[in-house]
Order: C-alpha cells, then structure tokens, then sequence
C-alpha cells in the first residue's frame, strides 16, 4: 500500500500490560536539504514544545499511541507473555488516518536523542518500572520545550562517506547534548584524536521553548563539529517537504 503523507515516531515503554509515551518527533532520513536524496540512518529530527507535531493534533496522536497499545496487548495475546521494552512504532500520517510503517524493539535514532534531553522523569526509575510491572504514564514525563536534532556526517555520507578523518567536538558548547556516534578514538603523536568511521559522526541537540530557537542552537552547535564534515541546514526549519512522487520522470 502507497501511504502519502508525513512520517512520525511514537516511542512507548512497555512492561508487558501498560505503556508509557514519548512525545511524537520527526526523523529526516533523506540525506540532502528538501528530504531529498538516499535514504541514511536519520541526519535529524526535531519534537515541539506542545509534545504534537506542526502536521499531527492532539487526536493524531492519541491515535498512534492506541496503535502500539493495541499492538502491545497483540504481543500478550499471541505469545502469552507480555513484552518487556521500547515499542519504537514508526507512523505515516495521512488524510485517512495514522498508518503503521514498521515497528523496531528499540530506541529510534536520533529520536532518542531529542526526547532523553528534555526527558523530566527518570529513565531509570521507568526502566525499572518496566521491569516490575508497574508502569504507568506518570513515569514518561517531559519539559514542555522544543527540540532539535542535528547529526554531523562524513563526506560523501552515505554512499561514499569517507573515513578515518580527524574530527574535533570541543568546541561544541553543551557538551551534555552532544551525542557521539561512528568515531573511534586515536592514538597519535598529538595524543588522542577522534576520527569519524564513516557513518553518522555526531549528533548535537538543541533545547528551547521555541522550535525556531531550538533549530538555531542545534545548528550553531552543528557548525561546532570540525573536519571533513557536513549536515542538513534544513532540520527543524519545517520547510514544506518535497513529494518525491512529483519528480519521478
Ligand atoms: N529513526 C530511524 C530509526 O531509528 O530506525
């Protein structure tokens, strides 16, 4: 089935029987400004301070969220035994509704990378909630501020990313939101220097009560990551998407 629309990420913990929700984020998997491109990991994403989506309401996402309780209790009835985990439920959002694009047993990356730095309750606590059974929505709270993702990636990323270059991150300001990715640690006459492996080197977020203060922080901070690097300028911009469908000859 051909879904048009805008893609979303809902995260829930699950403990077998209850789950607790992550507020929606929108990941850019297209490698080039516009959503343009090949397909990558995700060069970014970006969540809102109302915890909806510029193209997702409240009922949007109360929608997807029954989904992957409903996939959930799924899960008990058909195994027996209740699942224990992140349930990363990845969505289209369309003019019929909320569809289901895939799940994955995991956090979705960079989502996490938004949602653990505006994360108000403790993730071990919800992990151990998780653990025992005892979850309730109380144990997935979050700051009511924006976020925005960005991820600095090597030349040529991704079909052709270079690799093995010397990248610098001390000049990243908030040091807590810098997340590493694909570097290995160098030895060298100078001392220990990262180099970037080849894929996604190094995510910066940045936090605001605004989407558009949060875009400029993550993007200075983006610019912070030295070598042979480059991200999209565009995340967090909300830009209108490019229907790809349009320019196919
Ligand atoms: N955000 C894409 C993934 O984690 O698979």
């Amino acid at each position: 089935e051909k879904l048009v629309g805008q893609e979303f990420s809902i995260i829930s913990f699950c403990d077998g029987e209850n789950c607790a929700h992550f507020p929606p984020v929108q990941d850019h998997k297209r490698a080039y400004h516009g959503d343009l491109g090949p397909n990558t990991g995700g060069m970014g994403s970006y969540s809102c301070a109302d915890h909806l989506l510029p193209f997702l309401s409240a009922a949007d996402v109360a929608e997807a969220q029954k989904i992957n309780e409903a996939t959930a209790a799924a899960l008990l009835q058909e195994f027996g035994e209740g699942y224990k985990g992140i349930l990363y439920g990845q969505y289209m959002s369309t003019t019929s509704g909320q569809k289901v694009i895939e799940f994955n047993a995991r956090f979705g990356d960079p989502e996490a990378l938004n949602l653990i730095s505006i994360m108000e309750s403790d993730l071990l606590a919800m992990c151990q909630a998780v653990a025992s059974g005892t979850l309730s929505q109380d144990h997935a709270r979050f700051l009511p501020m924006a976020t925005v993702c960005k991820y600095a990636v090597p030349s040529g990323y991704p079909q052709s990313a270079v690799k093995g270059c010397p990248v610098d991150v001390t000049a990243v300001e908030n040091q807590d939101l810098l997340y590493l990715g694909a570097v290995a640690e160098v030895d060298t006459p100078q001392g220990k220097v990262l180099h970037a492996t080849g894929s996604r080197t190094a995510g910066v977020v940045g936090v605001a009560p605004t989407l558009e203060d949060a875009e400029k922080i993550a993007e200075a901070e983006a610019n912070r990551v030295w070598g042979a690097v480059w991200h999209r300028r565009d995340i967090g911009t909300v830009r209108p998407r490019t229907n790809l469908s349009l320019l196919a000859p």
